[in-house]
Order: C-alpha cells, then structure tokens, then sequence
C-alpha cells in the first residue's frame, strides 16, 4: 500500500437527539468497499479503515457503525503522523501558540485508549477532559465533537478498541508558557465553549437535519471554514464565512453566491465531497485530506444532507469592493495568455472536470487572497508530485512568475469573467513565498519585482 500522505494542518480553533428522530441508522452494510487509490490525491485509504467488518462478527452493527463515525470525524487526518500507524497519533499541529502532538488512539491500553471506559471517552469529546481529569486542548476539536450523541460516541470507542493496538507515545508539546499549563483551557471554556448539544431543527426535514448534526458536529467542518479569533476561537456569528490555515484560504461556504455556495447546486456540493472534483472546483491543501479520509468515505445520503444543510447557510455582510487598476488588470491579462490560457482558457472557461473554469468561482473571490496566491505559486500539488505538469495538476510558477506578476494576475481572473473581488498585492505574494516551502518544488529564486 502506498504510504498515506498527511499535509500540515493547522489547529482547529485554539482551538443525541438524531438518534431519538430516528435519523442515526445508516445503512453502513451497503457502503464500505474497499477503496482504490484517490482520484485527487492519489492516496491509498488506510486499509482497516475501508475493511468491511462481517455481518457474522459479534456485536457487528455497533462495530460497522462505528467505524463510519470515525471516517465522519476525519480522525486519521490528524491522528496519523507521516509514515506513523494510523491513529497511533504524534501528528504535529502547529497552531499560532506552539505545536500540539495528537494523542494515541488506538486499542493500546498503555500508550493509547484501550483502557478506557465510555463514559471517558464520551467525556473526552463532549468536555474535552481526558482519563486523568486533566484538560485537553481544543486542537482536539471537541467545541464541534460535543454535538455528537452518546450512542454514536460509545459505537466509536467500541470500534477503537478493535483496532489494531501501536505502542507509541508522541513527543510532548513544544507550548510556551503561558499556553503549556493545560488547566487555563478551563479559562478558554468559559469564555468560548458556547456549543450545546445537538439539538434538531422541527421546522426542518430530516435530511436537513442529519447534515446539521454531520456538518456542526464530527464533520467539524466550521474548525477550518469559520473565521478565528485571537484566541482560536470561533468568531462569533460567521460560522462557515470563510477562515486560513496554513497559507491556505478554507472558502465561505454559505449561500453567498459570489463567495460561497449560492451559485453550485446541492448535487455539485454532493459530489464535490465524494469525489474531490466538480464542474466548478478541484480540492487543494486540507480539503484534500478531508475528502481523501472522511468524505469520500460516506453514504451518498449522508453526503447530499450535508450538502442541503449548508445550502441553507446565510451569507455574510459583502464588503465594498473599489475598482482594480486599469494598468494591472492589463498586465494580468498578458499573463494569463502567456501562462494560463493553455489548459484555463481564454475567457477562463476551462473543461469542467480536467481544468476548473475561472469565471465565477468562490475561490477565486474569497476576501483573503492566500488561497490563490498559493495555488499559483506552489500548483495544487505540493509534496507529491512537485511541478509536474501533468493533465490533471495546476504546475508550479513560483520559479517563473515574479510577485508582482503573480499579484497582477491574481487580480485580473479575481476582476474577469464575472468574477469580483478586492486588487492582490505583491506585498502578500512576497510574504506568502517566504512562508511555503517553495525548495519542496524545486524552486529557482525569481522573486524581484517588475516596474
Ligand atoms: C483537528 C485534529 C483532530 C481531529 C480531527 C481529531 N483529533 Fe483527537 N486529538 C487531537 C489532538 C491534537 C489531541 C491531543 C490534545 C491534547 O494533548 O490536549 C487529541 C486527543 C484525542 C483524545 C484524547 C486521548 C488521550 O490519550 O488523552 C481522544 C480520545 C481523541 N483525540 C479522539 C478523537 C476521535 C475519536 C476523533 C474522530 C472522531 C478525533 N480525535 C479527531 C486532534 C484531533
Ligand atoms: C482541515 C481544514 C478543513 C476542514 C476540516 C474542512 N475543510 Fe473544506 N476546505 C478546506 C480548504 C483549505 C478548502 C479550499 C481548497 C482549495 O482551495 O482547493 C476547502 C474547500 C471546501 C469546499 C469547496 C469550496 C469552493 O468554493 O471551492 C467545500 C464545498 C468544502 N470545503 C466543504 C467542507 C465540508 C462540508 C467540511 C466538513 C465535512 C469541510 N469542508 C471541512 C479546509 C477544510
Ligand atoms: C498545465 C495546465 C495548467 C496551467 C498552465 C494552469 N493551470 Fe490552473 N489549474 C490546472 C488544474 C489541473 C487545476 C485543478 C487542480 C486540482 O484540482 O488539483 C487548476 C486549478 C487552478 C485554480 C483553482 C480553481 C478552483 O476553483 O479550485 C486556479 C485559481 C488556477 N488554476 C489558476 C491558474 C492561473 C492563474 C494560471 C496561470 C498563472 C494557471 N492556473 C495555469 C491546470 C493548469
């Protein structure tokens, strides 16, 4: 099997009523083949994790059912260091208050959770308390995990303790004090653990509701795509309005139809979270671990919920937009000829599914241009296949583009083909690319501005 591929990933945030409603069976029976590598990343899904567990083995439902939750809560993407056992944990989350290692989780009962009794785990998820009654950090994204029911908790640990047991213990935190005493997350709680427990929505269908429960709970999805405080926290309500990490822009993923979702139908959103791919969009940076782990992992039901979920998420307040200036939009657009318009297009119109079409695309449009810029310097592919153009991956043009250029193009395909959105600097290309780790595509300097 090839070795799964884990990106950096910043810390989310400093970061049981469906089951009443009728709402938790899912019909895992029928879903769990074992998976070819991934048509985006090209990873191979851990092994244990696609296995389907026979109907003949005891007490196979709680199992089978568990094991999807596990996929829904992305848990391998953080609990799995490069070349590391599969939840065997050590992964380093860097977050802006020092680095945080994700703990063992498997059936280990020295060094990981094998020991451990349902009312700990659950206590660990919903309050973020571990086995010791000592606080764990919110990078264990418990402020969303506290929505999942009990039921669907328990059938987690009792898959967890089937899997294979790694002794590992990862290294300890690499935290300054202030942030190395674990008891000011008390603090933390107080002040930013506001999430109650998943409660439904009686004016709402019930698909509509599993997609809340998914999406607000061990999908976590808000962990990246809601803006962040200086503390790590959620900003107060801008759920889904777009956050960063890692020099990567997680889109506004509410109805906003220049930004966010408004304008792709509940189906391109389905598909997009099965296959990494639609006729609008590729997924980059995180998002490609997330499809890779969880979702492409899911029933089409469950995905077509979280879809008709977010669907129905209100857009932000629209920020004036100035007009960009005439002489970058025309410098933009010979780049773009020169550069782009070989697999874009002229007019941005692409091949929906093998290059994205550029008019009218959220990312292109988000308020923080990162996202972009770090596309067009680093291709879509970094640490695998470094700068090559082949078909399907958008090159590298850090070593062919200046910032100047790259800010100039930026701002003409973020000003074109219906597309809106504020002038790109070449001050942030500049500090964008001193922050990637650009030696990783084989970069060749070229960083000196034009005129
Ligand atoms: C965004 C990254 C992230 C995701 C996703 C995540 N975890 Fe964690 N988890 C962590 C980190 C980091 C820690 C260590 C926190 C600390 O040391 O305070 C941790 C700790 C834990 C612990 C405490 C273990 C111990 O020995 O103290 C449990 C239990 C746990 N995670 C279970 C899960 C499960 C189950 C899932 C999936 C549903 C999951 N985690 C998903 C990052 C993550
Ligand atoms: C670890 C961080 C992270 C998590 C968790 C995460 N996302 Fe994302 N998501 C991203 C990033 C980064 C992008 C941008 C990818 C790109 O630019 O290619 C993205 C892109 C997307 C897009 C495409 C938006 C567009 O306009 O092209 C959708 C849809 C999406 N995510 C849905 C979800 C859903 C649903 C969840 C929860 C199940 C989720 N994401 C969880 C980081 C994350
Ligand atoms: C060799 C073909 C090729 C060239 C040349 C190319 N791209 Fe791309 N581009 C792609 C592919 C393929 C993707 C989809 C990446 C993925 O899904 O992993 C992409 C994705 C993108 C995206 C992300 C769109 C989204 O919504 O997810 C942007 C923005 C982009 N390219 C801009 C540019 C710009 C600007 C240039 C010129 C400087 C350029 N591309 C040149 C092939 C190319």
């Amino acid at each position: 099997m090839r070795r799964p591929r884990i990106r950096g990933k910043a810390a989310l945030g400093a970061t049981a009523a469906l089951g009443a409603l009728g709402l938790a069976g899912l019909a895992v029976g029928q879903i769990l083949p074992p998976l070819p590598a991934h048509p985006v990343t090209g990873v191979t899904p851990v092994g244990f994790l696609a296995a389907p567990i026979a109907d003949t083995t005891p007490n196979a439902a709680q199992l089978q059912r568990g094991q999807y939750l596990v996929r829904a809560g992305d848990c391998v993407s953080c609990h799995m260091r490069e070349g590391g056992d599969p939840l065997s944990g050590g992964f380093a989350l860097k977050t802006p208050f020092g680095t945080i290692y994700s703990a063992n989780i498997t059936s280990d009962r020295e060094t990981g959770i094998g020991g451990w009794t349902p009312d700990q785990f659950h206590r660990a998820m919903h309050d973020g308390i571990d086995d010791q009654g000592k606080n764990l950090y919110p990078a264990l994204p418990y402020p969303w995990f506290r929505r999942i029911s009990r039921a669907d908790d328990d059938a987690m640990l009792a898959y967890l303790k089937t899997t294979p047991a790694v002794s590992y213990t990862p290294p300890p935190n690499k935290l300054p004090f202030p942030f190395n005493i674990r008891f000011l997350v008390k603090f933390w709680n107080v002040l930013f653990l506001k999430s109650t427990d998943f409660r439904a929505d009686p004016r709402q269908s019930a698909e509509w509701n599993r997609g809340a429960y998914l999406v607000t709970g061990l999908g976590h999805c808000g962990g990246c795509h809601t803006p962040k405080n200086w503390l790590g926290a959620d900003k107060g309500g801008q759920d889904l309005q777009s956050g960063k990490l890692d020099n990567w822009v997680a889109p506004d993923l509410t109805a906003n139809p220049r930004t966010g979702l408004g304008g792709w139908s509940v189906e391109e959103v389905a598909e997009y979270l099965k296959t990494g791919r639609n006729a609008r969009a590729g997924a980059g940076g995180a998002m490609a671990d997330v499809i890779t782990y969880s979702t492409s992992l899911l029933s089409d039901a469950d995905r077509h919920a979280m879809a008709v979920y977010l669907k129905t998420r209100p857009a932000g307040a629209e920020p004036a937009i100035g007009a960009p200036d005439a002489h970058a939009m025309a410098r933009g657009a010979a780049i773009y000829s020169d550069a782009c318009a070989s697999c874009h297009l002229e007019n941005g119109v692409g091949q929906p599914r093998l290059f994205p079409p550029l008019g009218h695309d959220a990312v292109l449009q988000q308020a923080d241009p990162t996202g972009l810029e770090h596309i067009i310097l680093a291709g879509s592919r970094v640490g695998t296949s470094p700068a090559a153009p082949t078909p399907l991956t958008m090159p590298s043009f850090a070593w062919k583009l200046t910032d100047q250029q790259v800010a100039d193009v930026s701002t003409y395909i973020r000003n074109s083909w219906g597309n809106r959105a504020a002038a790109v600097s070449s001050g942030s290309v500049r500090s964008l690319r001193k922050s990637l780790d650009l030696e990783a595509i084989r970069y060749t300097a070229n960083s000196g501005d034009q005129n």
